[in-house]
């Protein structure tokens, strides 16, 4: 009898055993497919430290215009499908502006001798601050924001 409570306690034990074994054996499932959804992310880990990357960029939203070296000191570069001028009056000095003509809108086209020139009406404006020197433009041109970000111009 003894013997048979102690077989039956034994089952008992080893029924416990069983039960606890389940959702041991579930959780241990479990540990493995954390694994393995750990092992994609392994394989996306170069996304994953491209995180910062994209974290940089995501500082510098914007339009990349030009490298700064192709912005001449004492002159300038007009970039005609973005309608901004950026210039370089000094060096490691950069100014953007709008390149729309305060006059009538005409886009301008030229830089020479220190300013940005109109080609509709010849008016003519500073690279240093967008103010007008020649008319009949009637006001400066606005100014616009930009970034210098890794040697590149970017238009904010
Ligand atoms: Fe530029 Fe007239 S539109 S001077």
């Amino acid at each position: 009898m003894l013997l048979g409570a102690g077989l039956v306690g034994l089952g008992g034990a080893l029924a416990g055993c069983s039960t606890a074994a389940v959702p041991y054996d579930a959780d241990e499932a479990g540990a493995v497919e954390q694994p393995a959804e750990a092992a994609p992310s392994a394989m996306v880990m170069p996304s994953a430290s491209a995180m910062p990357t994209r974290t940089r960029r995501a500082e510098v939203t914007g339009t990349v215009l030009a490298n700064v070296r192709e912005i001449p000191v004492g002159g300038g570069k007009i970039f005609a499908a973005e309608r901004v001028v950026v210039t370089q009056p000094a060096r490691g000095t950069y100014r953007a502006f709008s390149a729309v003509c305060t006059h009538v809108g005409c886009i301008l086209n030229q830089i020479s001798d220190g300013t940005i020139n109109c080609p509709c009406h010849g008016s003519e404006f500073k690279i240093t601050n967008g103010a007008v020197v020649t008319g009949p433009a009637p006001r400066p041109l606005p100014r616009k924001q930009i970034k210098i970000v890794d040697g590149k111009v970017v238009l904010l």
